[in-house]
């Protein structure tokens, strides 16, 4: 089932998106080399929680940590540990989930730490990019093809892939709500969208092949050649003429 939400509960999910914005934009300023990956969640945990928030990811199916710390070949889910270690020239992506009121908030960035080559800034620079122009065609009646296509043609146009295995999705009382929102597709095909749904936008893009394959783990996703990958998140509401985005 796909929720409609009413002024009240937009409302709400502007509340927690603006948690989830905030959290990215602190963890921003903190990311430095030498850092932990585990202090990264730590400070994402410590602020969420500040603001009267829970961690949406922590404990959800098992997960362990309030944050996503993927860096460099790794797509997403990277599980944040005492370990992982960044350093200057990495690309590290940061995901993050809060909910509060009942209702959840889900971004993601990749951040350049210090120095990085000219290819991985281009990556990172087409993945945010391809999530404004899917966002461009967003408004009441658009078809989830019309997302995808827009995103796909954006990325591949700039010699990128997109990830597929991996798909943005419906937000609200739940953090994965119906339905499936993929980053490719064909225009004029796929599910209409209404006013008032509420979607994560998240491009996930490799700098080669789009093929991915799962860490022992059980939660960490590469990709399937190691080239460099990144993600751009935000939770939208789609409004008659656009959308509004709560997580910026
Ligand atoms: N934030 C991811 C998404 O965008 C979900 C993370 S899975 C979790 O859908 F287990 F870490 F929560
Ligand atoms: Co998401």
């Amino acid at each position: 089932m796909i929720t409609v939400k009413n002024a009240e509960q937009i409302e709400l999910m502007k509340i927690s998106g603006k948690i989830v914005g905030d959290t990215l934009k602190l963890l921003g300023e903190k990311l430095r080399p030498g850092m932990s990956a585990k202090e990264l969640d730590k400070i994402a945990y410590d602020y969420i929680t500040s603001q009267g928030a829970k961690p949406s990811f922590l404990g959800y199916s098992g997960y362990p940590a309030s944050l996503c710390v993927s860096i460099n070949n790794m797509v997403v889910h990277g599980i944040p540990t005492n370990k992982m270690i960044i350093e200057e020239g990495d690309i590290v992506s940061l995901d993050v989930g809060a909910v509060k009121n009942g209702y959840h908030g889900d971004a993601a960035r990749t951040f350049a730490v210090g120095k990085i080559t000219d290819v991985d800034q281009k990556l990172i620079d087409v993945c945010k990019e391809s999530f404004f122009k899917g966002i461009a065609v967003v408004k009441d009646g658009v078809r989830l093809g019309d997302i995808g296509s827009a995103i796909q043609t954006y990325v591949e146009a700039n010699g990128f892939s997109v990830v597929r295995e991996l798909v943005g999705h419906g937000i609200g009382t739940d953090m994965h709500e119906q339905p499936d929102v993929p980053n490719y597709g064909t225009a004029g095909r796929g599910l209409r969208m209404r006013a008032g749904m509420a979607i994560a936008i998240e491009p996930m893009i490799n700098v080669g092949h789009w093929k991915v394959k799962q860490l022992s783990d059980g939660w960490g996703i590469v990709t399937a050649d190691g080239s460099h990958s990144a993600h751009y998140e935000n939770t939208i509401i789609i409004t008659a003429e656009g959308c509004e985005i709560t997580t910026l």
